[in-house]
């Protein structure tokens, strides 16, 4: 049978109850596949009556950290409340207990990473987060183990599953983004509030740690420049197929001479890009390495079991890390101090659409004005023309954010053009 470890829940909601029937359906061959038995001795919520229903023994419910906090026997704490705090708190007084922490909490991590991995290692502690990015999908580990053989250069991704589904959506069934996300809040996968989805904030608390991870220097949630999808239209993404490429929320990270680069925008992606198959509510990263070259990782990014899936593989880890002694084995990998390189030092291609007076001289007066801020064109394209009005589509070659953004600030001054109706970076394959 095994040794018996004793673990308590923080959390009892999607993914605390995920996690209690995983561990649930392991308990048979548990033993037999990591040498002990996992047992949840404790599971803290907020309302007991609510809990009750959600597992076998209610009598192990409490709404008192403290009897967690201040029982010995229990040796990992599972941190599935989310927030700041008092997660950060909890956390914090577990490992200064000797207690090992799994949790999925991104904006913990992402925001105050340095405190908590600093105390683990300082107790010798697990510290384990795999949930925190990508739901089910491992990504940590294999950065951390299997790649770490590699000098990272480049990590990228789908790492938000509403927003996926609402511009799959978008593009599959030409919908506006206001009748998609209505569509994703009526099917579950929106929250009542969306805002940390749709304006890309979930997205970029991931990428602050796959890139502190990829790149073994921290990366934190302020360091990410972040852009939502909530001005993308259906006809931003028709003229992006045409031009053979689909729009996704990505999150990229790259790690260049002049500094880690970390932002979530919506980009434009060619369609032959593996990222670009990735659909619905589905996640995906990708990454790249000076050794393995180009690997992905596809799955599924959130929801009850997915996010269970990966929380239960730290829990197992841990508890092997107990039977061997090898507690805090692997700590945090961030030993370097890489500069952030600004945004405005960014380079990308750019897909500009505007609205323009429909008459001579105008295309002569945009092209003067890219030229001055070193823009240069590769594509321009006249959609329609409607009532004196063209709409055109612009795709530059690899310039400099900066650049772009003297350019767009002196083409809102110009007279002839009306509206810039959108301005995307292009994930350019060949870089
Ligand atoms: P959730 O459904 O809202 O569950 C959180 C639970 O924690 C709720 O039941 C809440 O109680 C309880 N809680 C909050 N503060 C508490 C406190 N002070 N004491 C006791 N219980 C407390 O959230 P979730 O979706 O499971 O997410 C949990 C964590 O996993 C978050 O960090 C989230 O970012 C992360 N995550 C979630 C997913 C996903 O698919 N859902 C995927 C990846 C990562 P009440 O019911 O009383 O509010
Ligand atoms: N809200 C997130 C998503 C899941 O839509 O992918 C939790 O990280």
């Amino acid at each position: 049978m095994g040794e018996t470890i004793y673990a308590a829940l923080l959390g009892l909601g999607t993914v605390g109850t995920g996690v209690y029937k995983v561990l649930k359906s392991q308990e048979a061959e548990m033993s037999k596949k990591i040498g002990s038995q996992i047992k949840i001795k404790k599971i803290l919520v907020r309302n007991l009556e609510k809990a009750a229903a959600k597992v076998d023994d209610p009598g192990i419910l409490t709404n008192d950290w403290k009897e967690i906090l201040e029982d010995d026997e229990i040796r990992i704490v599972i941190e599935l409340m989310g927030g700041m705090e008092p997660a950060k708190t909890y956390i914090l007084e577990a490992l200064h207990a000797g207690k090992h922490v799994a949790t999925a909490n991104k904006d913990l991590v992402a925001a105050e990473g340095r405190e908590l991995f600093d105390t683990a290692q300082e107790k010798n502690c697990d510290f384990l987060f795999e949930a925190a990015v990508a739901g089910g999908i491992p990504i940590i580990r294999p950065l951390k183990q299997c790649l770490a053989g590699n000098h990272m250069t480049e990590v990228m991704g789908i790492v938000n599953g509403t927003t996926n589904f609402i511009l799959t959506k978008m593009t599959q069934e030409g919908m506006e983004f206001s009748d998609a996300l209505a569509l994703a809040t009526k099917l579950g996968y929106a929250e009542a509030d969306p805002t940390a989805d749709i304006e890309g904030l979930d997205a970029g608390r991931k990428v602050a740690i796959l890139a502190s991870v990829a790149f073994n220097s921290r990366v934190t949630f302020d360091d990410v420049h972040i852009e939502g999808i909530t001005k993308i239209t259906a006809t931003d993404i028709r003229y992006a197929r045409e031009m053979g490429c689909d729009i996704k929320l990505l999150g990229v990270a790259r790690n260049t001479e002049q500094g880690v680069e970390a932002y979530v925008n919506p980009m434009l992606i060619p369609s032959t890009h593996p990222l670009a198959s990735v659909n619905d509510s589905y996640n995906a990263v990708f990454v790249h390495g000076d050794a393995v070259e180009d690997a992905m990782f596809f799955g599924r990014g959130a929801g009850e079991l997915p996010t269970a899936s990966a929380v239960v593989g730290d829990i197992f880890d841990i508890a092997r890390n107990l039977q061997a002694g090898a507690s805090g084995r692997i700590s945090c990998t961030c030993y370097k101090e890489l500069p952030i390189k600004k945004m405005e030092d960014t380079e990308n291609c750019y897909f500009l659409r505007l609205q323009a007076e429909d008459r001579y001289g105008v295309l002569a007066e945009m092209a003067g004005i890219f030229a001055k801020d070193k823009v240069s064109i590769s594509q321009l394209v006249q959609k329609s023309a409607n009532q004196g009005c063209a709409e055109i589509v612009i795709i530059t070659a690899l310039a400099r954010e900066g650049d772009i953004q003297n350019a767009i600030r002196e083409l809102e001054k110009c007279e002839a053009i009306r509206e810039i109706s959108s301005v995307l970076r292009v994930y350019d394959n060949a870089r």
